[in-house]
């Protein structure tokens, strides 16, 4: 029997790059799909046939009949959020408690956890992350203090364990003076998602992958944020709190690194970013506002504007090495189709010193960029890479130079059938 393997699809930059899609689009060659890291702070967002889904804690898998899709344990998930997206989806026709499985280990979101991330950000003053408010680093947090509560701890006893766990937030919410909040309607729906959840299969999945593995099985791991957002390798502390990076599909799925299969490492065309922290490649200028509007680059899940910039290649050099990205998507190209020119940043400057380099603190530097003819031509109905004005083709090239990366797949819509497959080099 074959080995199988588990590719990989992270987003590269700082989020929403359009994972959502691709992983609907790629799902058919895969028996697999599997969320690996983050939560309800992801927004996925899937269009087919005139309909929309912006998906949260469920694979974007969930639309391919015959598919598994796994919830994994370095996950964290909110029972109530995750009980509406379920519904949404169970109204819309799709039957998802024969092919979601979500792993014990998970840990889960409770409402003061939530309370805690609001309190946490509020601390902080001018310092605050932007947080999705979601409660996911007071999650993770707690991970690693080791008093969190999983998704396995639902099976048993766990009115006590969630009362307990309760006190001990709300303690510490009275410790930071943070007292004015009322969770009563939003924990009465958080115990019915609690007991909706029950209807699922909650399983051991890193065993379920293995045998799946061992089977010849195909699995694609998706990922949540962007490798600027990781933990580790972001700007910290502008950064979500998991490893979003491919070694969280090791750790956040039970799955061995040389089970890794392809890592695509998916991007936009330019660059955005939410939330507070460093961005060297953003527009203050009408480009920026022109960017934001043609992309409706607004927040899936908090409506926030999101920053605006041109294409980062010192990010996406240092997320192609982390990652070791073998192929490239590039996202939402059609929204530079107005543009006369498109620039592209090669360095960051600060003080007289250029770099290359992703550096250790990213606050303050400037980007240096090239500049590169637009292609004005639009893009949206174009099936093949033979329509490609030269313009695209030379942007694509450039990039692939840049990074020594080969860009596989072009993105020209929001849409399934807006996705073109290219042959690097051409
Ligand atoms: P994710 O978090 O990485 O899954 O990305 P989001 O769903 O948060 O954001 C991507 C947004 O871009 C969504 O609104 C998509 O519908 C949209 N989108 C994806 N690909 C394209 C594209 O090629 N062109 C355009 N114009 N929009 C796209
Ligand atoms: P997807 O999967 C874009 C950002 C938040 C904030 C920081 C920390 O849709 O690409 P958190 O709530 O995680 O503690 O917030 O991370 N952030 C995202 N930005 N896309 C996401 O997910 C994000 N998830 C978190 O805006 O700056
Ligand atoms: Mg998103």
């Amino acid at each position: 029997m074959g080995k199988g393997k588990v590719d990989a699809l992270l987003g590269i930059v700082f989020g929403d790059e359009g994972k959502g899609k691709v992983v609907d689009v790629f799902t058919p060659r895969y028996d697999v799909v599997a969320r690996f890291a983050g939560g309800p702070n992801a927004g996925h967002t899937i269009i087919f046939d005139g309909k929309k889904f912006v998906l949260r804690s469920i694979p974007s898998g969930i639309f391919d009949e015959g598919k598994l899709n796994i919830i994994g344990n370095g996950c964290v998930i909110a029972p109530d959020l995750f009980m509406q997206e379920a519904k949404e989806l169970e109204e819309a026709g799709y039957d998802l408690k024969s092919r979601l499985h979500i792993s014990k280990r998970a840990h889960l979101i409770l409402p003061t956890h939530r309370v805690l991330d609001r309190a946490y950000e509020a601390a902080k003053g001018k310092n605050k992350v932007g947080t999705t408010g979601k409660g996911i680093g007071p999650t993770y947090s707690e991970k690693a203090s080791r008093t969190g509560l999983r998704v396995g701890d639902i099976l048993e006893n766990f009115q006590e364990k969630y009362d307990t766990l309760k006190a001990r937030h709300e303690q510490t919410l009275r410790d930071l003076d943070y007292t004015d909040y009322d969770i009563t309607e939003e924990e009465k729906l958080w115990m019915q998602g609690i007991d909706y959840m029950r209807q699922f299969p909650l399983t051991d999945t890193e065993i379920e992958l293995g045998k799946a593995i061992a089977e010849g099985k195909k699995v694609l791991a998706e990922g949540a944020q962007g490798t600027m957002l990781d933990i580790d390798h972001g700007t910290y502390p502008f950064v979500s709190s998991s490893n979003t990076v491919c070694g969280g599909v090791c750790t956040g799925l039970g799955v061995a690194p040389n089970a890794i299969g392809e890592v695509f490492g998916i991007f936009k065309a330019y660059s955005t970013r939410v939330g507070s922290g460093p961005f060297p490649v953003e527009l203050f200028d009408e480009t920026g506002d022109k960017i934001r509007e043609i992309g409706h680059e607004y927040g899936a899940v908090t409506g926030r504007n999101r920053r605006c910039g041109w294409l980062d290649l010192v990010a996406l050099r240092y997320a192609i090495m982390i990652n070791g990205v073998t192929q490239l998507i590039m996202m939402k190209s059609d929204v530079l189709d107005t543009f006369a020119e498109i620039k592209v940043c090669t360095a960051y400057t600060k003080n007289g010193v250029t770099t290359d380099q992703m550096p250790f603190d990213t606050e303050g530097w400037q980007a240096v960029y090239e500049t590169l003819p637009g292609w004005q031509t639009d893009l949206t109905g174009m099936t093949s890479e033979s329509q490609f004005p030269k313009q695209l083709r030379d942007y694509i090239a450039y990039i692939e130079k840049a990074t020594g990366t080969p860009i596989t797949i072009v993105s020209v819509g929001p849409d399934r059938a807006q996705t073109i497959t290219r042959q690097p080099g051409n």
